[in-house]
C-alpha cells in the first residue's frame, strides 16, 4: 500500500475519487453516522462509464455499503453481452489520522473480487473532518485480499 497526496494523482484517479467524495453527501446513514461514498470504473475504462453509490442503511441495522452500490450500478451499467470486469475503485470515507485506513471492508473486497482480479487498483480517500482529502491510500485487491476465493474456484 502506498499512501499519495491527491495532487500527484493522474486524472483518471482523480476523476474517480472525485465521485466518491461527490456521492458520499447521499449516504443515508442516520444509525451509524459513518457516510461513505464510492465509484467503480470498468475494463477497458472507456468501456463503461464511472458508477458510483453510497452506503444505506435501515432500522434492522441492515446496511447496503457504498462499494457493492458502486458495483451493481456499474452492473447496471455495462453491457449484458460482455461479462463486467472491474478495474478500478475509490472509495471516500472521513479518517483523520494516519493509522485509519479509507479501504474497503472485508464483506466489499469479496463483492470486489466477483468482477476484478489482484490487479484491481484501489484508491482510499481519507477526509478530513471538513470533508476535503488530506490523503490516499493506493493498494490493490490482491493486497487486500489475499488468497482469495472467487468464481475461478467454482469452474473445473
Ligand atoms: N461502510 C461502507 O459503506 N463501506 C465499507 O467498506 C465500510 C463501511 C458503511 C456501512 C455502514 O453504513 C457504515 O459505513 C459504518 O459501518
Ligand atoms: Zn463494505
Amino acid at each position: 500500500m502506498k499512501v499519495v497526496k491527491f495532487d500527484t494523482l493522474n486524472e483518471n484517479a482523480r476523476r474517480l475519487i472525485d465521485e466518491a467524495i461527490k456521492v458520499r453527501i447521499h449516504a443515508y446513514a442516520p444509525y451509524s453516522n459513518f457516510k461513505v461514498g464510492a465509484a467503480a470504473t470498468g475494463l477497458p475504462e472507456s468501456m463503461y462509464h464511472i458508477a458510483s453509490g453510497c452506503n444505506v442503511e435501515n432500522a434492522m441495522y441492515e446496511v447496503g455499503h457504498a462499494e457493492q452500490a458502486a458495483i451493481l450500478q456499474l452492473a447496471m451499467m455495462s453491457h449484458c453481452d460482455r461479462p463486467l470486469r472491474v478495474a478500478m475503485l475509490a472509495i471516500a470515507l472521513t479518517a483523520v489520522t494516519d493509522d485509519q485506513h479509507a479501504l474497503p471492508c472485508g464483506f466489499c473486497r469479496q463483492w470486489l473480487r466477483e468482477f476484478g482480479d489482484d490487479n484491481m487498483i484501489i484508491y482510499g480517500a481519507k477526509l478530513n473532518a471538513e470533508g476535503k482529502v488530506w490523503q490516499v491510500e493506493v493498494t490493490t485487491l490482491g493486497e487486500l485480499l489475499p488468497f482469495s476465493f472467487g468464481p475461478n474456484n467454482l469452474s473445473k
